[in-house]
């Protein structure tokens, strides 16, 4: 895509590619340019993974989705994942209501569904302050090719099993890790519509005695890019596993070692020494190989090791527009504090 670049464009970087205007641009200059380059844009994102635009005129929830309409014209609204998310419009959320100090490790985003997004769009209305509140990508493709033989192949043959127990309509969280009952992922309180849609994404539902509901799935745990065919780790076991808050949160004070960023740490540590001493399968979440017994915990760690050793850190513009190739790309969410940081999201 270098021949784009003149007076009016910079083309930069690898992870993500970043198109800038030079100068600040009408947004309809960009969704021309995006119709008109469909295909080297496709190109570009199937190689980067990650595509940043910078620069444009982006400040409304309106604007994000013409430019995501533009790369990916049928977007979903449908969102079986863990986070608390507010509506925008029909089909932009705030990117997740989870507190500011809650980790979001990487994933790929719905992984666990047998229909996951194929792309996903972030913008920034308002970034967080510096250096907090980033949403930091990780390129998955490099984590499963630079991971270690035996612990990937103990993956691969094994495969890999969720759990995950959402409380009864209106009943208190079983815990702290436990973000919302059954109803709220399911946007109905109807067992038979929920048990449908259990099956549409592969989940296998039992219900509680308390009237909570517990949802098992097995998934492989890497993914052939549909087009390219090129692997890349591909599952929810950095956001899933009883040790990952702890895990995520010793990453994320040895790269912001602040004294908020250790309380919060040993936070971690003794909520996840609580959970350890409940059985496995009462868990708000856990993760265990395909066949139901524990991951040893050194592989995990590599896991995690080789995700922050490939994690790309970017600061926010206000109006950026960050797309991604969900099959390749994963995203999490570094701390912040400002409560008016705005981060939207929405996908296809
Ligand atoms: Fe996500």
């Amino acid at each position: 895509m270098t021949h784009l670049t003149n007076n009016n464009y910079k083309i930069y970087g690898d992870f993500p590619l970043t198109i800038e205007a030079n100068k600040h641009k009408r947004l309809e200059i960009l969704l021309d340019w995006l119709r008109k380059e469909k295909s080297l844009l496709e190109e570009a994102m199937l190689k980067h993974g990650a595509i940043r635009f910078r620069n444009f005129d982006v400040s409304t929830p309106e604007d994000f989705e013409k430019i995501a309409r533009a790369i990916a014209p049928e977007l979903k609204n449908d969102y079986l994942g863990t986070s608390p998310r507010d509506a925008v419009t029909d089909y932009v959320f705030h990117a997740s209501e989870l507190p500011g100090y809650f980790p979001i490790p990487q994933h790929c985003e719905m992984s666990f569904c047998a229909n996951p997004p194929e792309f996903l769009f972030f913008s920034a209305m308002n970034p967080s302050e510096k250096n907090s509140g980033e949403t930091p990508i990780c390129d998955m493709r490099k984590v499963w090719s630079q991971m270690d033989e035996n612990i990937r192949e103990r993956f691969r043959s094994k495969g890999m099993k969720n759990v995950r127990n959402y409380s009864a309509p209106g009943a208190p969280a079983a815990d702290q890790m436990q973000l919302k009952s059954w109803d709220e992922i399911f946007q109905s309180t109807d067992k038979e519509i929920v048990e449908k849609k259990c099956h549409e994404e592969g989940f296998d539902p039992e219900w509680k005695k308390d009237g909570g509901l517990r949802l098992w799935g097995t998934q492989a745990v890497s993914k052939q890019h549909p087009i390219s065919g090129v692997e890349a780790w591909y599952n929810h076991l950095a956001i899933f596993h009883v040790s990952s808050p702890a895990g995520e949160y010793q990453r994320i004070f040895d790269f912001r070692p602040t004294e908020e960023n250790r309380s919060i740490l040993e936070v971690a540590r003794s909520l996840e020494k609580d959970m350890r001493e409940k059985p496995p399968e009462d868990l708000s979440m856990h993760t265990f190989y395909g066949d139901g017994s524990e991951i040893p915990e050194e592989d995990i760690e590599h896991v995690r090791d080789l995700i922050w050793k490939n994690l790309q850190v970017n600061a926010w513009q206000k109006g950026d527009v960050l797309a991604i190739d969900n099959a390749s790309v994963s995203h999490g969410r570094l701390p912040y504090k400002n409560e008016d940081r705005e981060i939207l999201v929405c996908w296809s």
